[in-house]
């Protein structure tokens, strides 16, 4: 084994899965499963056996054993194996030996080839050399499809090789169906080979609808066990016939229909046309020719589709994203053309490169791991339990979210901060909603974009427009949110680092030069075991991070509040805020936390905040240890309780400021926040706190010669239409300041000082004795409801 196999099985180990699978295999509706009844996803590649020499391609450069164990490293779980006819029909095929196949025709390097790398083989005869490769394959764990690819052997398949269709040049029916029955009896009792294409590419003049799927019967009688796959017309791309009329055949559960897609042959214009459009329109057309009997409960084995692994042909990586969008959507059975890295000869060509191989020409080590990397996100299935389809139970599966241009899917990070790539086997788990959100299931966290070239972020705060996500373009493949009221839509994207991003749309429609593929994505349905510790995981920090910060988010505030409580028995009203004060501080924290992570959806731990509070003097102090507290996840119960009614409140304040500028303070005292809004609250305040003022003159003159009696003092209270918000405003304009920073208290602060700290106001320098009269939670202590004219 050379070093650079060891690499790739290294590289792949891990995505095989060893679940043992119990065979025979059957249908049921459309999909493929074993006889336990679970699913089996056909993860299969082609190998070709079926040009001049007859014999599987490479053994000349490898080993058998170390083919199949790099078949198997790369995450296959099959093999669509090809064979010509003549091999058993033709008694001059059948009687030659690998060694005198290959050198009658020239070939003598690559007989050499194999006597080195696999001596056992050489002399075999061709048959029992094709049975050495079945067998190996199935002591790898391999299953096999037996694909008749033509009968003549020979590169396949043109309009002019004679192979087409019954009653051509090379194509005797009855030959045919010798060989088939011939081939179905021949591994009766091989339980690995599960199925058999019995004819590839059906083409041609001749082709004809009413007995093109001959041979179905004769093989099934010959071993019942196997499928009995069956390929469509004008080369096994057109099963649109099958909606009209379905096939008489005396079997069931034992029938698939096999489909061919290429870039080159889906009547598609994936090199100048845009994208999108191509995309939408092939997979129309698709569904019309043989998608649609998935719907009708019949499984469709994508038997063929590739492409130039070299990265080379844009036509193809574009359609390539197509494929796996749709492969993935649908969850089909394929099987990739090809496995050989080169062949023998092909079309009078020694040697030839297979750029559509998955091998290397040396067949040593994958072509384009980077390919078979993407490829592995189709190798395992999405659905494996509660098969949805025709016939069968409903179930109720997620959504994993994939990324076709790079086979991944959004994951989370463990912290639930970051999304981002990641193998779709570690995929969170989604769930797109009516409401179009993209929900991370199991939680209340929606999929939610931050701004133009932003990372998309998780937020709470489901029901704002912008967490709201269309799918958009002729594709449907580009995921989309109305950012900004003006129309101007954000799509999710990728950045360099697989970070997801949201960024202007891009290639909609119009340039077929320009490629979407970093904002394809497609959501599809799943019913994947959730892995298991990546999802305890998750669980175990979400439940601590909820612990300390997010406690139970079941509950929402202010108008979603009275909506939840109206429309359901199950929620009940809590109003924490009581005749300006805090009363319930349980709720108040979640008030803030909803405030803080829904709203604002920011981490505290990376922000300034601007705490403004109730400047009731006997409560003001405790009040700030409280929040600071709270603020700094340190919660506790509190008590409280007050007696002064406002006015004197104020005029103590007023009293305890600088002689000078008292005067000054009476002039202008300013109203802010909703509970000053009552009806003629000003007046009132104004008329008290005059009362107050008047009698402290009064009594001041009364101790006074006449000479120097004081002026009467004016008290002006002004009320202004934004009072309701005016802490707000003033707190942003501070807070926006260069010296807000200076005047901050850090966590660590805090954590030295106590709460002590929230005495001192570095802003004002001064204690509790501040020139802004914030009433905005004040209480009023009167027995009269304040609100309402004496
Ligand atoms: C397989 O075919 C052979 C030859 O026709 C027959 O003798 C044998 O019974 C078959 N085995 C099974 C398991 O059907
Ligand atoms: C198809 O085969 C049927 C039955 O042999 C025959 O009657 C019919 O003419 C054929 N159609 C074509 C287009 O060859
Ligand atoms: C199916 O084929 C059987 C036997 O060839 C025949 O008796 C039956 O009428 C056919 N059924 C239909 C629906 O064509
Ligand atoms: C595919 O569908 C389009 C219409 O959506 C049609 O114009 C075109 O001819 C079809 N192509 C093929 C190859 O069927
Ligand atoms: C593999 O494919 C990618 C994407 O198509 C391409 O960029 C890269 O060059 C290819 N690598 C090799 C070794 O061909
Ligand atoms: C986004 O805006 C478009 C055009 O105004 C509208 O059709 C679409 O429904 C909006 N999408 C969402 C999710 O609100
Ligand atoms: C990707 O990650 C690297 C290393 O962490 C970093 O330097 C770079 O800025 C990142 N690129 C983007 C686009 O975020
Ligand atoms: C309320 O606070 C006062 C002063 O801090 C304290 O003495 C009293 O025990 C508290 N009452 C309750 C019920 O916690």
């Amino acid at each position: 084994m050379t070093p650079s196999l060891l690499f790739l099985l290294f590289l792949f180990a891990t995505t095989a899965s060893p679940a043992p699978i119990a065979l025979p295999l059957s249908t049921s509706s459309r999909w493929v499963v074993d006889d336990d009844g679970r699913r089996v996803k056909l993860a299969c590649v082609n190998w070709a056996a079926h040009l001049e020499p007859t014999v599987a391609e490479g053994l000349s450069k490898q080993p058998l054993d170390a083919i199949s164990k790099s078949v198997a490293a790369m995450g296959f779980n099959c093999v669509r194996l090809t064979w010509p006819l003549y091999l058993l029909t033709d008694s001059s095929f059948g009687s030659l030996t690998v060694r005198q196949s290959l050198e009658r025709l020239g070939l003598a390097e690559s007989a050499a080839g194999v006597r080195v790398n696999n001596p056992g083989l050489l002399d075999l005869t061709l048959v029992q050399a094709f049975q050495a490769v079945v067998s190996n394959l199935a002591s790898n764990s391999l299953m096999v499809i037996l694909d008749n690819q033509i009968s003549k052997p020979g590169w396949c398949c043109s309009k002019y090789d004679d192979n087409g269709f019954f009653g051509d040049k090379y194509f005797d029916p009855d030959e045919w169906l010798r060989g088939l029955e011939m081939m179905a009896t021949m591994f009766n009792s091989s339980a690995s080979v599960v199925g058999m294409s019995l004819r590839n590419e059906l083409r041609g003049p001749k082709q004809n609808v009413s007995l093109w799927y001959r041979g179905a019967e004769i093989v099934h009688s010959a071993n019942p066990d196997i499928l009995v796959i069956l390929s469509g017309l004008d080369y096994d791309k057109d099963l649109s016939f099958l909606s009209e009329k379905q096939v008489n055949l005396s079997f069931t559960k034992k029938l698939v229909f096999e489909y061919h897609w290429y870039g080159f042959s889906d009547g598609g214009d994936w090199g100048s046309q845009n994208p999108n459009e191509v995309c939408a329109m092939v997979i129309g057309n698709i569904t019309r020719k043989g998608g649609f009997l998935l719907e009708q409960g019949w499984p469709l084995f994508l038997s063929e589709f590739g492409i130039d692994q070299r990265g080379v042909n844009e036509a193809d990586n574009h359609f390539l994203s197509c494929f796996l969008s749709f492969a993935a959507e649908k969850d089909i059975d394929w099987a990739l053309w090809a496995l050989q890295g080169s062949y023998y000869i092909r079309e009078g060509q020694l040697g030839l490169d297979e750029t559509y191989g998955a091998l290397s020409w040396d067949w040593c080590k994958a072509r384009n791991s980077s390919f078979i990397q993407r490829l592995s996100a189709i190798q395992s299935p999405f659905q494996d339990k509660h098969l949805p389809g025709p016939g069968l139970p409903k179930s109720s599966p997620y959504n994993m979210i994939f990324h076709p241009s790079t086979g991944l899917c959004i994951v989370t990070n463990s912290q639930l901060k970051q999304l981002q790539l990641g193998q779709c086997a570690e995929s969170s788990a989604w769930s797109y909603t009516r409401q179009k959100n993209l929900v991370l299931k199991g939680t209340k966290y929606c999929l939610q974009p931050e701004g133009v070239s932003k990372p998309a972020k998780l937020g709470v705060g489901c029901k704002v427009s912008t967490a709201k996500w269309d799918l958009i373009s002729s594709s449907k493949m580009h995921i989309s949110s109305n950012l900004t009221n003006n129309g101007n839509n954000v799509c999710l994207d990728i950045d360099d680092n697989g970070t997801i991003m949201t960024n202007r749309c891009k290639c909609l429609s119009l340039d077929g030069t320009c490629n979407p593929g970093s904002q394809w994505f497609k959501i599809i349905r799943s019913s994947r075991e959730v892995n298991d510790q990546i999802f305890k995981q998750h669980r175990s920090q979400f439940v601590q991070h909820s612990a300390n910060v997010m406690a139970d988010l079941d509950f929402a505030i202010g108008e979603e509040a009275l909506i939840y409580y109206h429309s359901s028995t199950t929620y009940g009203l809590s109003y924490p805020i009581h005749r300006g004060q805090v009363e319930n501080w349980d709720a108040m924290e979640r008030f803030w936390q909803q405030c803080i992570f829904n709203y604002l959806r920011c981490d505290p731990e990376d922000h300034y905040f601007l705490l403004t509070e109730n400047k009731e003097l006997k409560n003001i102090l405790r009040q700030r240890h409280k929040i600071l507290k709270m603020i700094f996840f340190h919660p506790e119960i509190y008590n409280d309780s007050f007696t002064t009614p406002l006015p004197a409140i104020v005029d103590k304040c007023i009293q305890l400021s600088p002689i000078d500028t008292r005067r000054a303070l009476y002039k202008n005292i300013v109203l802010s926040g909703g509970s000053t809004m009552f009806k003629e609250f000003h007046r009132r305040l104004q008329r008290d706190l005059k009362r107050i003022a008047d009698a402290r003159v009064v009594t001041s003159n009364a101790q006074l010669n006449d000479d120097v009696k004081s002026q009467p003092i004016e008290v002006n209270v002004v009320s202004h239409p934004f009072q309701r918000y005016a802490v707000w405003f003033g707190g942003s304009v501070l807070a926006s300041t260069p010296e807000f920073y200076d005047a901050c208290h850090s966590k660590a602060e805090y954590q030295e000082y106590g709460a002590s700290i929230c005495r001192t106001n570095p802003v004002f320098k001064v204690t509790n004795r501040v020139g802004e009269f914030k009433l905005g939670l004040l209480p009023y202590n009167n027995d009269k409801p304040f609100g309402i004219q004496s």
